[in-house]
């Protein structure tokens, strides 16, 4: 898998079939405003120049003109095309991007947005997992685009991969859709684009695009149900984590936060907020708040063996 990581928040560089689209789009529409803007600019700095007051002027009014039948009629048709041509070209690209049908092939993920933090699910493959949505690359002639069902927990939140697609809102009790087709591998970010409360700015996002072969792994591996028997299981399963998360195959069911059962597969914790370390994992569980003030997730007050626990439990999930 290739592990580079695209810019955020660059979308004059789309590595996806519906950004390129809109790309383009947006091109055409500066380059014409670039015409406009030179043409009147330009007559402008013109007649200030070549018309302004002469000292011959002083005493007599300048010719008075009353009307012009050719100069009326450029200004009005000339606009009309440029607004029609604007106008086609944008309908265009709209209807190219948001009716587009899933191919058979298409990939389904659901994304359900939470404060603060994304929920993602793989409906038809039995996958569920949190920040980090992994699609397969869209290669020469090999194309599957990812289809994106788009729903809300709670407040209205926007999903955003600049260099993937254009931004779309998730509405509470409304679901809306999106789809994108990257055409290159790595990871590229994104992040909530609405604002949605007091850490709106931290509910970051990943996609991980990688190859056809590593993701059918990802999505294997990510089936598996979580490792069972670890010594730090009993504890975890004592505490009050288990109300809110879930792990596979064990008896905490909770769905307020996140799935934890391949924690250690992600490359963030806290929708973002830091790099998933050893170090970042323990102050995560013990301090949250401190980490990411406000995040739903509460300080437990764990005790430093419960901590300890807590800690080599999670770390253990793969
Ligand atoms: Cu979710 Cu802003």
């Amino acid at each position: 898998m290739s592990s580079a990581v695209h810019s955020v928040a660059n979308i004059f560089r789309p590595l996806s079939t519906p950004a390129e689209s809109i790309y383009t789009l947006s091109m055409l529409v500066l380059a014409v405003c670039l015409v406009i803007f030179l043409v009147v600019a330009g007559v402008l700095a013109y007649t200030l120049l070549r018309f302004r007051r002469q000292t011959s002027d002083i005493d007599r009014e300048p010719p008075q003109v009353y009307g012009s039948n050719q100069i009326e009629i450029a200004w009005t048709v000339i606009p009309i095309v440029i607004v029609l041509v604007l106008s086609m070209a944008t309908a265009r690209v709209i209807s190219d991007v948001q009716n587009k049908r899933p191919p058979d092939n298409a990939l389904q993920v659901t994304v359900v947005g939470h404060q603060w933090w994304w929920e993602i699910r793989y409906p038809a493959l039995g996958v569920l997992t949190a920040n980090e949505l992994h699609v397969p690359v869209s290669t020469g002639t090999i194309r599957q685009p990812t289809f994106l069902r788009l729903e809300s927990a709670d407040v209205a939140h926007s999903f955003w991969v600049p260099q993937l697609a254009g931004k779309t809102d998730l509405i509470p009790n409304h679901p809306n859709s999106m789809w994108m087709e990257p055409n290159v591998e790595g990871t590229f970010l994104g992040n909530c684009a609405e604002f949605c409360g007091l850490q709106h700015a931290n509910m970051l996002l990943r996609v991980v695009v990688e190859s056809s072969a590593d993701f059918d792994k990802w999505i294997a591996s990510q089936r598996q149900r979580a490792m069972r028997g670890h010594p730090g299981e009993a504890a975890f399963m004592s505490l009050s984590c288990v109300n809110c998360h879930a792990v596979s195959g064990t008896g905490a069911l909770g769905t307020f936060g996140p799935d934890l059962s391949h924690l250690m597969s992600r490359q963030t914790l806290g929708a973002g907020v830091i790099p998933n370390t050893s170090d970042n994992l323990r102050k995560w569980i013990r301090e949250p708040q401190t980490m990411k003030p406000g995040s739903l997730m509460p300080n437990m007050q764990l005790n430093d063996r419960e901590l300890d626990q807590v800690y080599a439990y999670l770390a253990s999930l793969k």
